[in-house]
């Protein structure tokens, strides 16, 4: 029940004007939008506010100003229920004119009911005139405001509902957010035997070769391949493909795995000499949950549960650190601190790692692969010790060591360039550090992080690069998480032509699970939901984007096992024909994508990027089908039938449905 601190009654006038205006009976009441309604607000940053702006200035659009109404910030939702009878919502909304910044501030004003979308203000900006909305409520029984970010992140989106308010006879209640409980879709793996991940693997001629053939199935498993490229030979027990090939060529090699149950049959094509990156990587990554507090043992310990956990069966193979485990001069923690370097100028790690050899060793002997990190200037984004005047000598440390992968990352290159920086000083370290790495005796795969700038997806592959962030971090716990991940993943479709075999479009890792959180200095559960944990992983396979998860592997629960391992859903993301999807249809919030796949089939995604469930119909004609094709439900891999005409779908706020077509 909500208790009004203010209460509004109408006069003659007010009355007449609700009359004649709206039909209903003198006794509607005007209800702002103001202190006993406030606490409806979920606000992106800060607290919204009644009758003033979210930093708590008057609130004021466009130079006009408004007494009453409330003041938030992108993203923000709040949500009523009504009682359906006759009566209106009035406010008008824009970027509050305190806002401290110009160009960023571009949000998006929407009114939901159950009848679908009411009000649509498109992109705003600051200085944008204020916007009326004037909605009908006959027949609303629930109303949800939402306040939307757009790609410009969520800095100064202040939002303003001014003169916000319901012409009711009964007041609004609020509609508290429902906290959604996580929900397992992927059934357990078989025991029969299931060859899983990439069926296509690159390598170079004359250097160190590794593949695991990942397979789900009850233990005991034995293998079989035919065809191996000269030099390289199967650990029968393992499925674990290692040796030195030395021809180039591409070999389809069958592989069997057997076990008690049965056998699975399948084909990897092994290609020598003609790339390092055939599918987006797959592995882990330290930062989101270790930060610089990472540490060999950690590392070790992160392997061992890629492995005992069983996702080295769905192909997750780099285990990657991230900052953290050069030295840092000037460091007051003796672990940390000391010389950067020997005197002869190679390499040291800080004493969290005493052992970068034995623990790479560690690693390869799980039959998974190492990854490491550094920068092309002085220093890396923490302060480490970075590779500026030392690559040869860097990439030769790398090569002894044994690592696999090198994430390259800008950070303070930025103080050796001239500013605004040329292309070709954006391009210059990495094809720097890419010619010494063609020249070493080890195959590195190449991730070029360095936040999107120049748009790196036209010229990432050109410079040696196996994969580019296209954007800056997809966020820590904060408001911003959603918004960058829906902003960064709904963003690639743009750039999909740039991403392909060997060289993929990277928005940054899965977020999911236990994640460090910095602000409160604790572990935290990812802040997304359930439904948009979904949503993230299934974008990141519609989209062929490299599956790097960074939240803790140590502690991992079922429910982020689950969302992790998939097989069906993994094999979308390893599809071998390497091409990411594409949107056939969207509406409102709706967004239907497309994934073809190298045998002709295809994968469909559904997103509802709607705050509220909805239904979604699908015109499978409309959409390119014949209505002959077979459905299936990736998540829950269940057949659903024929394509017939159409088929409806309920899906969860922030959900999504992954199918496949054949
Ligand atoms: C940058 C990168 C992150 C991470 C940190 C480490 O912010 O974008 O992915 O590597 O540096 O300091």
């Amino acid at each position: 029940m909500i208790i009004f601190k203010k209460f509004y009654p109408p006069n003659l006038l007010l009355a007449l004007t609700c009359f004649i205006v709206t039909g209903c009976s003198f006794d509607a009441k005007e209800l702002y939008l103001s202190d006993s309604y406030v606490e409806a607000f979920s606000s992106g940053w800060g607290k919204a506010k009644a009758d003033s702006s979210v930093t708590g200035t008057p609130l004021m659009i466009d130079s006009v100003l408004y007494l009453k109404g409330i003041g938030t910030h992108a993203i923000s939702e709040a949500s009523f229920i009504l009682d359906g009878q006759k009566g209106r919502f009035k406010a008008f909304v824009g970027v509050d004119d305190n806002a401290q910044s110009d160009s960023a501030s571009s949000i998006i004003f929407y009114v939901l009911t159950n009848k679908g979308v009411a009000f649509n203000s498109d992109v705003m900006k600051k200085g944008d005139k204020p916007k009326p909305i004037d909605i009908e409520l006959k027949g609303v029984t629930e109303l949800f405001l939402l306040v939307e970010s757009t790609s410009d992140g969520i800095g100064y989106d202040h939002a303003d509902w001014a003169d916000a308010k319901f012409i009711v006879r009964k007041a609004p209640e609020i509609k508290l957010a429902e906290v959604e409980e996580p929900y397992i879709l992927t059934p357990p793996p078989a025991a029969k035997p299931r060859i899983n991940g990439a069926k296509i693997v690159g390598a170079s001629a004359g250097k160190p070769f590794m593949f695991n053939i990942a397979t789900t199935g009850e233990c005991p498993l034995t293998f079989t391949a035919e065809n191996l490229p000269e030099g390289l030979m199967l650990d029968v027990a393992k499925g674990l493909i290692t040796g030195v090939a030395s021809r180039k060529g591409n070999y389809l090699v069958p592989v069997t795995a057997k076990n008690s149950r049965g056998e699975c049959r399948d084909t990897i094509e092994i290609v020598i000499g003609g790339g390092l990156a055939l599918t987006p990587h797959m592995g882990w990554n330290s930062w989101y949950c270790h930060q610089t507090r990472v540490t060999q043992d950690i590392m070790q310990r992160s392997a061992k549960a890629m492995y005992d956990k069983g996702l080295i069966n769905f192909g997750y193979t780099y285990v990657n650190i991230d900052d953290g485990w050069e030295v840092k001069a000037n460091s007051d923690d003796s672990l940390l601190g000391g010389a950067v370097r020997n005197a002869d100028g190679t390499l040291r790690t800080n004493k969290n790692f005493p052992d970068m050899r034995g623990m790479v060793d560690y690693i390869h002997n799980l039959g998974l692969k190492a990854g490491l990190y550094s920068s092309p200037g002085r220093t890396t984004c923490a302060g480490y010790e970075g590779s500026l005047g030392h690559e040869d000598q860097d990439v030769k440390t790398y090569c002894e060591w044994g690592f696999d992968f090198l994430k390259y990352d800008w950070c303070s290159y930025s103080n050796e360039v001239k500013h605004p920086v040329s292309l070709e000083d954006l391009k210059k370290p990495y094809i720097l550090i890419n010619s010494i790495i063609k020249r070493a005796d080890r195959d590195i795969v190449l991730n070029l992080c360095q936040y999107g700038m120049g748009e790196v997806w036209k010229w990432g592959k050109e410079v040696g690069g196996h994969s580019w962030r296209t954007a800056g971090d997809i966020g820590w716990i904060t408001p911003e998480l959603i918004n960058s991940m829906f902003t960064a993943g709904f963003f690639q479709e743009t750039i999909r032509q740039y991403s392909g075999p060997d060289g993929w479009n990277d928005p940054d890792y899965l977020l999911f699970g236990s994640i460090w959180n910095w602000q409160e200095g604790r572990d935290t559960q990812s802040p997304m939901s359930p439904s948009e944990q979904y949503t993230c992983m299934t974008l990141w396979c519609m989209m062929a984007a490299p599956l790097i998860f960074s939240g803790e592997l140590i502690s991992l629960d079922d429910f982020t096992l689950n969302i992790l391992c998939n097989a069906e859903v993994i094999d979308i993301n390893q599809d071998k024909l390497g091409k990411p999807g594409y949107g056939v249809h969207k509406q409102d919030f709706t967004e239907i994508w497309k994934k073809e796949l190298h045998d002709g089939t295809s994968a469909i995604a559904i997103f509802n990027k709607s705050p509220i469930k909805s239904t979604v119909t699908v015109d499978w004609k409309a959409i390119g089908y014949s209505g002959k094709e077979e459905v299936r439900d990736i998540w829950r891999q269940q057949d659903l039938g024929t394509a017939t005409n159409a088929a409806e779908f309920e899906i969860p706020r922030h959900g999504c449905m992954l199918l496949k077509v054949k």
